[in-house]
């Protein structure tokens, strides 16, 4: 029978072997996974571990903050923070296809892990990364055995092939259920263990069309509001995850004060599951969705249509792409 405490006990002790005197570079994006998997990592080497926040412009509000305080604070770990925004947006001007933007994500995050190691060069060699993959990343970026490649999760089926680290996935058969048990056993707070998944690429993959900085703020904004409003309403423990995804294509006519508008649709996509590889559609009530629907439509000037995704998975995914 595994306890949390021997799958930690286990885990640091597979780290310390897989990476010797070596030194580790960790990805962290804000959610749980990877910061589980640096505070593991940490506990076997110590402060050979460097941390390494990639802003790629593809962030929630207030996300950045949220990292380079409160997981610095439980933890004390070294952090950098490296601004790629316009290289990710670059990489990803005009691109439509949701396996490509994935591609795309994955590929730009190894870049710019390897220029990290490269500037901490004078401190030593950083021959590994480190990735809180779970289990079910692997099974839909088709990793597991028989399984088809649903989506190319960022950090799996979105690595380059001339990879030059060696990986290090100390969550690679754990559930997020398990992730988070994890994560309190070595003492992280509650702020970051009970946090919603978020994916790693982004809003990148919840703007349907290509992406830009414009598509972004008016996504950004929207998401903002639907987070505020359900963590009003008390019911950030109810749900799995709430996808707030901006159709870029698409536009439908609408009337607001006294004229015509010609907006874009804005999709809630609120989801109760328990490891994200099956789930349900959450029935909200309907003042808390009146009340997101008023306010994105008041105050996001590019919307002026929200919808509510009743799909359950499958057969949707959670994601729209
Ligand atoms: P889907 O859309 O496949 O999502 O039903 C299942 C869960 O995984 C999250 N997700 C990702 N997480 N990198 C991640 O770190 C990714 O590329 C990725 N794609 C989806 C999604 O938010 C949901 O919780």
């Amino acid at each position: 029978q595994w306890t949390t405490s021997s799958i930690v006990d286990d885990q640091v002790k597979r780290i310390a072997e897989q990476v010797g005197d070596g030194r580790a570079i960790c990805g962290l994006s804000g959610g749980v996974d990877s910061a589980v998997a640096a505070a593991l990592v940490q506990r076997a080497i110590g402060d050979r571990l460097t941390c390494v926040f990639v802003d790629h412009g593809l962030l929630r509000s207030g996300e950045r903050t949220q990292v380079e305080r409160d997981f610095v604070a439980a933890t004390g770990v070294n952090l950098v923070t490296v601004d790629a925004r316009e290289r990710f947006l670059d990489a990803l001007a005009g691109v439509t296809d949701p396996e490509e933007k994935r591609k795309i994500i994955g590929r730009e995050f190894i870049r710019v892990f390897e220029q990290a190691e490269r500037d901490l060069k004078a401190e030593g060699d950083y021959k590994f990364l480190v990735q809180g993959t779970l289990y079910p990343d692997v099974v839909e970026s088709g990793g597991g055995e028989g399984a088809a490649n649903i989506k190319s999760h960022h950090n799996v089926g979105g690595l380059p092939d001339d990879l030059q680290f060696e990986l290090v996935e100390p969550l690679r058969l754990l559930f997020k259920d398990e992730v988070r048990r994890v994560g309190l056993e070595l003492g992280l707070p509650e702020t970051i263990v009970q946090r919603q998944p978020f994916p790693g690429p982004g809003l990148g993959i919840r703007i349907i069309g290509a992406v830009d900085a414009e598509r972004l703020e008016t996504l950004r904004a929207a998401d903002a509001i639907a987070r505020e409003e359900l963590t009003a309403a008390g019911l950030d423990g109810e749900i799995w995850q709430c996808p707030v995804v901006l159709l870029a294509d698409v536009r439908s006519v609408g009337v607001q004060g006294d004229g015509r508008t010609y907006g874009h649709p804005i999709v809630l996509r609120p989801v109760s599951s328990e490891d994200a590889m099956t789930a349900d559609w959450t029935r909200l009530p309907y003042e808390v969705l009146e009340k997101i629907s008023t306010r994105i439509t008041n105050e996001v000037a590019e919307v002026n249509r929200v919808v509510l995704d009743v799909t359950s998975k499958p057969p949707g995914t959670i994601e729209w792409e």
